[in-house]
């Protein structure tokens, strides 16, 4: 197994396993699976240095999962804030995966000039607050029904870490 930079040929993959999550989860509020269109675009705000990276775990050509850091908002003051986001292929969960993926990204930002890490878990998913929590970020804030996916109001939780 290997976490490195995701790549132009991982992004086939990539967007199944994330169109997975938008079909049958509410983890994510994308509620339309993304286009491959999309995704190469989505792709092009990402880079090898800088604030936003994204990393992926493959064993040979497969892809286990993903990790990014994205812009928080468009606004600029907001720009040394961060939006973190991990996706594990199903069969991959609980193997310590997101944990590696989440120490890989924040080793790839170190020294960047990032200041607050962001993350948005819609409840419940104990496995991303758990892993959160691990990281050092602390929860934020609870927002009540922010979201309606699959006929339903879903909660979100707001963690942050502070970077130095
Ligand atoms: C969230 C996700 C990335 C976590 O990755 P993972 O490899 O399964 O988690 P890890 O094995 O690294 O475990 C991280 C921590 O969470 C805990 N954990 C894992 N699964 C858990 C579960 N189902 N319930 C409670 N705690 C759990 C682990 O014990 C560990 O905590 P510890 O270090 O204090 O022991 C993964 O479950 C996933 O991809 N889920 C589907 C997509 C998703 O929800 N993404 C996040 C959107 S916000």
């Amino acid at each position: 197994m290997e976490i490195r930079p995701a790549a132009t040929e991982d992004l086939d993959q990539l967007n199944d396993l994330y169109n997975h999550y938008v079909l049958h989860s509410h983890v994510t509020f994308d509620i339309r699976p993304l286009t491959m269109a999309e995704r190469v675009e989505w792709f092009r705000h990402y880079g090898e240095t800088g604030r936003h990276r994204i990393l992926v775990a493959v064993t040979g050509t497969q892809l286990l999962g993903f990790a990014s850091t994205s812009p928080y908002r468009p606004r600029e003051a907001y720009e040394t804030t961060v939006e973190t986001t991990v996706y594990l292929a199903p069969d991959a969960i609980g193997m310590r995966l997101g944990s590696r993926l989440y120490a890989g990204l924040f080793r790839a930002i170190d020294g960047e000039d990032v200041h607050r890490a962001i993350g948005g878990v819609a409840l419940p998913n104990e496995a991303s607050v758990a892993l959160h929590r691990r990281f050092g970020f602390t929860q934020a804030g609870h927002f009540s029904e922010q979201g309606r996916k699959f006929g339903r109001y879903w909660d979100v939780v707001y963690f942050e870490k502070p970077l130095p």
